[in-house]
């Protein structure tokens, strides 16, 4: 059965009688009408049946825990959706907790995690009430140690490795290869094992995490990861008496972001984790350890859509044919960092016949400011307005105020109806932080 991150537009999108796209019941023209462009859209529908159909992968196994990458996108409303869901959240900054434990999320159930927490961070975590931390390195193990002694607590943390996996994605989204900066080299864990055990009393370990890379398209890497995680759970057993029980594996499952790419399905990637548990659990003799997953991309990516505004165009004589929108490399970094590939539709005319070949451009003063390069659209005019699909994750949460321009507005829709989640950014807001020293004020 396909699943919804294989699907290239939200599960909701339809053509409708005034003959324009709608996704959630909600006309795409009249949103650009209602709340201006650029405009992040988030169909409810598409979040909610990527989440269920991760529940349902896994439903044969036992234990399993599924914590949403905030990373992806955090804003209140996706915490909410979320925690009905049942999910938990993978947090990375102070922020990030703040905007989990300010929408009410069940903490709990949720994990801090990064490379170079700060002790204000790690003290937070803890007084949130965070279930658990996955501690990157010896600093940490230290630091987080004589937090928890301080507030007289015992902390539940995980040993986060670089388990020495390579995927093919773009080198800067991959992280479980053994030169990382991310997490315990596997020959550190003794060493790190040996400090909690004997020294750092007010931390206990209970078990391992690794995250292999983002948009991956191979199956087999999850199997590789299970086996070398319980295959360490084995070896400290044997060595140290100690029971882990807990694999965190990340997340990283990919999406389809243009018609050539086929993302294995959320049912194909459980099965290849709980057959690797259960082949590996018998071969290494540990029990089957609880399971948590961290999907950010294939959760909230294909949900979300950017709709921008078509401006001005330029035929170079001879050349390209640029076509530029209201948005770009602020509101979406992603093509000019990881030369990402995007799908459009225009959605005010959709079965317009695609006759020619166009650079869209972005709105931003620097030349790698392009969207996409080759795009297949009909003659496009000003007021177009234009859907780019799959920009749910690592669009808004990457966005920038470059050239001091706004950051857009985010809706929600379902059920015909459109919800502000983030409000568009106003010229005062911008200004809000700015501070003229007594000295240069006029
Ligand atoms: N868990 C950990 C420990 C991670 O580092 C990440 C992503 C995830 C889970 C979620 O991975 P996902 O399911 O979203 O692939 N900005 C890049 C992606 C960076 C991913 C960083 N870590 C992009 O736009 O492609």
């Amino acid at each position: 059965m396909l699943t919804a991150n294989q699907s290239l537009k939200p599960v909701s999108t339809k053509i409708n009688d005034k003959n324009h796209i709608e996704i959630g019941g909600c006309d795409l023209v009249e949103l650009a009408e209602k709340y201006g462009t650029p405009l992040y859209v988030f169909d409810e529908q598409t979040i909610r049946t990527i989440a269920r159909q991760y529940k349902e992968a896994f439903k044969n196994y036992p234990k399993v825990s599924m914590l949403y990458a905030s990373k992806a996108f955090m804003t209140k409303a996706v915490v909410r959706i979320l925690d009905e869901e049942g999910f938990g959240f993978d947090m990375v900054s102070g922020g990030e907790i703040y905007t989990a434990y300010t929408a009410k999320a069940d903490m709990k159930k949720s994990l801090f995690n990064g490379n170079n927490k700060s002790v204000d961070e790690l003290k937070m975590a803890v007084d949130f009430g965070v279930g658990l931390i996955s501690a990157d390195n010896f600093l940490e193990l230290s630091l987080l140690n004589d937090i928890a002694e301080s507030k007289n607590k015992k902390v539940d943390i995980l040993l986060r490795v670089t388990p020495g996996i390579e995927c093919h994605t773009h080198e800067y989204i991959q992280t479980g290869h053994l030169d990382s900066k991310f997490g315990f080299d596997l020959t550190q864990i003794d060493d790190a094992v040996t400090l909690i055990t004997e020294k750092y009393k007010n931390i206990n370990l209970v078990g391992l995490h690794a995250h292999i890379g983002s948009q991956i398209f191979e199956t087999s890497i999850y199997y590789d990861e299970v086996d070398v995680l319980l295959r360490e759970m084995g070896r400290l057993k044997e060595k140290y008496k100690i029971n882990l029980t807990h694999i965190n594996l990340g997340g990283g499952l990919g999406i389809k972001y243009t018609e050539k790419d086929c993302p294995p399905s959320i049912y194909e990637i459980a099965e290849k984790i709980i057959l690797s548990i259960k082949e590996n659990a018998a071969k290494y003799n540990v029990d089957e350890p609880e399971i948590h997953i961290e999907p950010g991309r294939s959760i909230i990516g294909t949900s979300g859509v950017t709709l921008y505004t078509v401006g001005s165009s330029k035929q170079v004589p001879k050349g390209k044919k640029y076509i530029a929108v209201d948005g770009g490399m602020a509101d979406n970094p992603r093509p000019s960092l990881y030369q990402a590939l995007y799908t459009a539709d225009v959605a005010n005319r959709p079965y317009d016949k695609k006759t020619e070949t166009v650079t869209i451009a972005g709105r931003f003063c620097e030349s790698g400011d392009i969207l996409i390069k080759e795009a297949k659209m009909p003659l496009l005019k000003e007021g177009d307005i234009l859907c780019f699909y799959d920009t749910g994750a690592y669009g808004y949460s990457m966005s920038s105020n470059y050239n001091r321009v706004l950051r857009p507005a985010a809706v929600l829709v379902n059920n015909s109806q459109s919800d502000i989640i983030i409000e568009r950014e106003s010229y005062e807001h911008l200004v809000s932080l700015d501070r003229i020293p007594e000295k240069l004020r006029k």
